[in-house]
Parts: structure tokens; C-alpha cells; sequence
């Protein structure tokens, strides 16, 4: 049953991996989307692809969620469009690099930290009091098994998805007394950009990481996401944890040798 049909859906991080594939699967349930990331040329194209299958509304706009009068802008033109926010996927996100703390580069730093936790915090800020006006929505964030545990080299990126895990409990702690749920995705491995945005371009590298064991899809995790959001309304689903079989922490892995 889908609960999902008409529904205003606002992902973030939508031109690529997950969010891209949140886009296809709640288009293809009936949801109306608004489409966010900096690069604007792929949400043209996403558009148009979904408009034309779904028969959906899509408004795609370029926002860095990192830039907090923009994210503001943006809210206020979603206001100015009558888009109530129904449904908030706060997926844009990133590793960038993987040092020792100590030779750590403060430019990954930052934009890890200003994306992975600030960026949460600039779209939920603004976004957030639209649902608490209408008493109803979801705000979905995406975590990660990093989240959980810390692994060598993880140290900044670990510690902003541990933030995401913190946020989504006390956005779901002060929403208390609302119809508004809060919701947690936390996967394992996903083949997607990541890795490559992970290693600043480094193709070779980044498919080493997905090498020897069937890693998790984006589209698995939409369809995670999908029924987290698709419960029924009194139902709230505080965190998932999706990993893939072949993985069952930070650590364990079974890999074929090639
Ligand atoms: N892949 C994995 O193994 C894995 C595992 C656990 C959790 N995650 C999390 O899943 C989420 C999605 O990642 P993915 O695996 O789908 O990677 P991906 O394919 O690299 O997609 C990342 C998305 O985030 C967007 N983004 C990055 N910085 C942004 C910014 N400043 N403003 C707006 N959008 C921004 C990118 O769009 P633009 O570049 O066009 O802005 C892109 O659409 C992230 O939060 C990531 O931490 C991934």
C-alpha cells in the first residue's frame, strides 16, 4: 500500500547515488519532488526523465546546502510556490579524503563538516517550521555504518555521521508532541559516487572498495527509505541500519578473492 501518491518530497543530494535513486522510487509511487544539488544540469535532466514516465510535478533547483542564505532562498521560494515540505530527505553528504587525524587536510575537514552537519542543520532549520505550522511531515536523514563505528582514516567523516545519529534524535525529541517523525537511514556499502568523491577523482581506487562482494545498491536504500516513510503515520521508524550481506560492521567483510 502506498501511502506515498501526491505527496511533496524534498530530497537533497538528488543528482546523484541515493538521492538520485529516492527520486525514481518515489516518483514512480506518485510523489511530487523537489529536487536539490549544485549540479543543476543532471536535476534538469532527472526531470525530465520522471516527468515524462511518472506524470509527477518536479522542481529541480542547484543549492549548496552549505551555504545557509541560499538554503533560506530556497525555502522561502518553495513557501512562494505553495510546496508544503510533506516528506525532507536530507541526504547530501560526503567523505572527502581518508588521512590520519594527524596529517588530516583542513579543507576536507570543513567540507565534510559544513555538508555532513551543517548542511542537515541549514535545510531542517528552515524547512522544519513549515511542517510544524501544518503539523505533519518526515524529515529522513542519512547516516551511515559510520555512524556506529569508527574505522582507520574515518576520524572526521565517523564523527560527523555519529552528528547525524545525534540530530536525528534530538530533531525527533523536540518534535515530540507533533505528528512530525524523524527518521534515521544508516547503510553500509553503497556503490555510488562516494568513493570517488571520497579519493578526490580517483576511479581506480574507488572501485577497489566495491571489488570481491555484492555491495548495496542506491536503489536499495531508496527502497529503505521508501518503507520507512511509507509506515503508517503513527509508526516512527528512529534509525535503519542496511548493510550488505557480505558486510556486518566496520570490520567484517567477506570478500572473493579475484
Ligand atoms: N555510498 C556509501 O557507501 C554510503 C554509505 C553510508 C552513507 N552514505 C551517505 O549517503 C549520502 C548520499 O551519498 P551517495 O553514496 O549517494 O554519494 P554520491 O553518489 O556521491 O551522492 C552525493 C550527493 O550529495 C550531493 N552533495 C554533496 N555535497 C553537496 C552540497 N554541498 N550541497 C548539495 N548537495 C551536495 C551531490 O550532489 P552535487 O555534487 O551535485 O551537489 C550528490 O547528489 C551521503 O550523505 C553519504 O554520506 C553513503
Amino acid at each position: 500500500m502506498s501511502r506515498i501518491k501526491g505527496k511533496q518530497v524534498i530530497i537533497t543530494g538528488a543528482s546523484s547515488g541515493i538521492g538520485m535513486a529516492c527520486a525514481e522510487k518515489f516518483a514512480s509511487a506518485g510523489a511530487n519532488l523537489v529536487l536539490a544539488a549544485r549540479r543543476l544540469e543532471r536535476l534538469e535532466d532527472l526531470k525530465e526523465n520522471l516527468v515524462k514516465r511518472f506524470g509527477i510535478s518536479v522542481v529541480a533547483r542547484r543549492l549548496d546546502v552549505r551555504d545557509r542564505a541560499a538554503v533560506e532562498k530556497f525555502s522561502g521560494e518553495l513557501e512562494a510556490l505553495s510546496i508544503p515540505p510533506d516528506v525532507l530527505i536530507n541526504n547530501a553528504g560526503l567523505a572527502s579524503g581518508m588521512d590520519r587525524l594527524q596529517e588530516g587536510d583542513f579543507e576536507d575537514w570543513d567540507r565534510m563538516i559544513d555538508t555532513n552537519i551543517k548542511g542537515i542543520l541549514n535545510v531542517s532549520r528552515f524547512l522544519i517550521p513549515g511542517m510544524v505550522a501544518r503539523n505533519s511531515g518526515h524529515v529522513v536523514n542519512v547516516g551511515s555504518l559510520a555512524g556506529h563505528q569508527v574505522y582507520p582514516r574515518g576520524n572526521v567523516y565517523n564523527a560527523t555521521k555519529f552528528a547525524v545519529r545525534a540530530l536525528t534524535e534530538g530533531m525527533s525529541v523536540d518534535l515530540l508532541g507533533t505528528n512530525i517523525r524523524v527518521s534515521c537511514v544508516s547503510p553500509g556499502a553503497v556503490h555510488t559516487e562516494f568513493s570517488e568523491v571520497r579519493f578526490h577523482g580517483d576511479r581506480e581506487r574507488s572501485e577497489k572498495v566495491y571489488k570481491g562482494y555484492a555491495s548495496l545498491t542506491a536503489e536499495d536504500v531508496a527502497e529503505a527509505v521508501f518503507f520507512i516513510i511509507n509506515a503508517p503515520e503513527h509508526v516512527n521508524i528512529l534509525e535503519m541500519v542496511v548493510l550488505p550481506t557480505a558486510q556486518r560492521n566496520v570490520y567484517c567483510w567477506h570478500r572473493e578473492e579475484a
